[in-house]
């Protein structure tokens, strides 16, 4: 695991997007696993730039994203694929037919669910996954007590949860309660995770993650358990680590190395 500590949310954006935009660059076909919520909004902002002002082309990217509400048609202003349609999906040329949600409508939810797992795995496995946490230390959807060999499932939202994501609708009885996601066994599959948390409300759950005892109580704690995942974090996210002076060092020697491997 390595954890990289930013001066602010923005530097974090910008090491999330460079690595994207290098590996686009190394495989066009890439298979990007992707969050809706307010962290990642400023990746996505760089990627459509990149694609606008330098001609990154994303025609040959699949994506898959993390989650989506069972309980709100695809257009309605809260699904999540509206979400993506207006804040990356609308301004880059991804293709209609590589954009993959979990299922969320409809009947035979769990068989559809599974079958999603296998076209995650006919795309060749999700090369890197973009994650959020929730406040709870919720990762997609995965709620505290998700069984941490999880795969994509229906999962009932908690009450934090709900609280958390309550700004967004002006009638609280519109609010979903329930909501697809990937599991916590498919995030594990990913080949390359980044998590990115920033502010004093993540705190918490960036510190259980990172350095509590692996638990389904906290399901970012179960990343400890991949081998190559980073947390992006500010310095309000990071402020509980204990680790914090080591995780520091560990970024200044690791940029050393790299610029005299590069001289
Ligand atoms: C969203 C998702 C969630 C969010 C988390 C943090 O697709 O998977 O786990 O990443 O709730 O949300 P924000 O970024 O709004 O704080």
């Amino acid at each position: 695991m390595q954890v990289v500590v930013c001066k602010n949310a923005s530097e974090g954006a910008e090491i999330v997007t460079e690595e994207i935009l290098s590996a686009l660059s190394k495989k066009p076909e890439l298979v990007l696993g992707l969050a809706t919520g307010s962290t990642p909004i400023e990746v996505y902002e760089r990627l459509i730039c990149a694609h606008k002002e330098d001609g990154v082309d994303f025609s040959s990217v699949q994506t898959f994203n993390l989650d989506e509400y069972c309980e709100l048609n695809a257009d309605h202003p809260q699904s999540y694929r509206t979400f993506m349609r207006e804040h990356l999906f609308g301004e880059i040329n991804i293709s209609e037919e590589n954009i993959h949600f979990p299922p969320s409508e409809g009947p035979e939810l769990a068989e559809k669910c599974l079958r999603h797992e296998e076209e995650i795995r006919q795309a060749g496995g999700i090369d890197i996954q973009l994650l959020g946490i929730g406040s709870n230390g919720h990762i997609g959807f995965n709620e505290p007590t998700s069984s941490l060999a999880s795969r994509t499932r229906i999962k009932t939202l908690t009450e934090k949860t709900l609280r958390d994501n309550s700004r967004f609708y002006e009638d609280p009885s519109e609010q979903p309660q329930v909501a697809s996601t990937l599991g916590i066994g498919t995030i594990l599959d990913a080949r390359r995770i980044l998590l990115q948390a920033y502010g004093d409300k993540k705190a918490e759950a960036v510190k259980a993650s990172v350095e509590g005892p692996i638990s389904s109580f906290w399901p970012g704690s179960a990343l400890q358990m991949h081998a190559d995942v980073t947390f992006v974090l500010d310095e309000s996210s990071a402020a509980h680590l204990e680790m914090i002076d080591y995780f520091r060092k560990s970024r200044t020697e690791g940029l050393r190395l790299q610029k005299d491997n590069t001289a």
